[in-house]
């Protein structure tokens, strides 16, 4: 068709295009990306599980218990008892009373938020929230009420302002292509006074902050404030799948509600059992968030010691801002050549003129392989005029 065809063509004109790269090996901090051996800077596989022999094992030994299809969705004949023994599991890890597992995150946000919200109620969104936040929003047909970015005080004015209807107030715990964390002291505040429940999307929390690396709601000691925990199974848990955590009604009500929960054929019983040991490793191993963390602050240290423009993160997430579409394309396509496989990110995943290269570490990255990527980041940066 005639639009499809121009859409296409003034999106290449744009340097918008995407294309895929393909993997053809295990992820650690190196991989093969077609044919070529590269250091791995930008996977979620935050504490480095992916490729982990024990939870290769798990996947292999319950393959060989269970086969490897789910064969019918929760609420029919999909449901064993490991995806039970995962929602105790997490219920457990996050400090809730109940949990609800999904297939991806993306599922449990659309499914959550519109099983939740209906046309009489006010969703406040955050302006960056995950794209899958806003899905969820407006498939709920509420009336969505998006303020600034981690800003309080617009939250409260447009709470303020809409108050009287069933309220939710919905954020990213860790912005996914910033880096940053919600305002959860304020936003609880803000929720507590205009009656609204708070959901908090932890997909690159989970695992990585907390002192029990539970999230954002860990990290602030504010579980029993979030109404909503939701997170993925896919980043740090290196397992695919989403959950949602909170009060036993909540989760009961969804299991009703959520379409994506109920309309949809069950993970399968070997990626639940990967979940299951991959929780275990975050609860008896602190420290491989510990060594990310530490990663991340030396590396974003490094960059802005070189003349990066360097998001402002206490996470495993380091922007750096390029600006340019184009630019941010030629800087990581130089990276790869040069063996570092760093994907720009432009819009519309995020604003227009903020094209970057989004890195995220992994407890794994030895300082030698840090020391190795950014040689080449100043040397490509400079190359382009980026840094001086
Ligand atoms: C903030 C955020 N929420 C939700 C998701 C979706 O999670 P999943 O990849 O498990 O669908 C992602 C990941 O892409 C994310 O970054």
């Amino acid at each position: 068709m005639k639009q499809i065809i121009e859409y296409l063509r003034q999106i290449k004109e744009k340097g918008l295009y995407r294309e895929l790269k393909y993997l053809e090996a295990a992820q650690g901090p190196y991989t093969v990306v077609e044919g070529k051996k590269v250091l791995l800077m930008a996977s979620n596989n935050y504490l480095g599980l992916c490729n982990d022999e024990r939870l290769k094992k798990a996947a292999m030994r319950t393959i060989e218990a269970y086969g490897v299809g789910a064969g019918g969705s929760r609420l029919t004949t999909g449901s064993y008892r490991l995806h039970k023994e995962l929602e105790e599991k997490i219920a457990q890890f996050k400090g809730t009373e109940s949990a609800l597992v999904f297939n991806t995150g993306y599922m449990a946000n659309v499914g959550t938020i519109a099983g939740i919200a209906d046309k009489n109620w006010v969703i406040y969104s955050d302006e960056l929230n995950h794209a899958s936040i806003i899905d969820g929003c407006r498939l709920s047909r509420a009336k969505i009420v998006v303020y600034r970015h981690c800003d309080a005080s617009n939250l409260l004015k447009k709470a303020r302002q809409f108050q009287g209807a069933p309220g939710l107030i919905v954020t990213d715990g860790v912005f996914s292509m910033d880096g940053d964390i919600a305002p959860l002291e304020d936003i609880v505040e803000i929720a507590k006074r205009y009656s609204c429940l708070v959901m908090v999307d932890d997909a690159h929390a989970t695992g990585v902050l907390g002192p029990n690396g539970a999230g954002t709601a860990d990290y602030f000691g504010l579980k029993d404030e979030i109404d909503i925990q939701m997170g993925t199974l896919s980043k740090a848990l290196a397992s695919e799948g989403g959950y949602v955590a909170g009060k036993k009604y909540l989760i009961d009500y969804l299991r009703h509600r959520a379409r994506s929960f109920i309309y949809s054929t069950a993970l399968a019983p070997a990626t639940v059992a990967v979940s299951l040991a991959s929780l275990d490793i975050v609860r008896k191993e602190p420290e491989l968030r510990k060594r990310l963390l530490e990663n991340a602050r030396w590396f974003q240290k490094q960059l802005i010691s070189l003349g990066f423009k360097v998001m402002e993160s206490k996470t495993a997430i380091i922007p750096i801002i390029i600006g340019d579409a184009d630019k941010a394309v030629q800087f990581s396509k130089r990276l790869f050549e040069a063996g570092i496989y760093i994907p720009a990110i432009r819009p519309p995943t995020v604003p227009r003129g903020t094209s970057r290269l989004r890195v995220t570490l992994m407890a794994t990255h030895t300082k030698d392989d840090l020391n190795y990527a950014l040689e080449k980041i100043k040397k490509v940066g400079q190359r382009l005029g980026i840094i001086k």
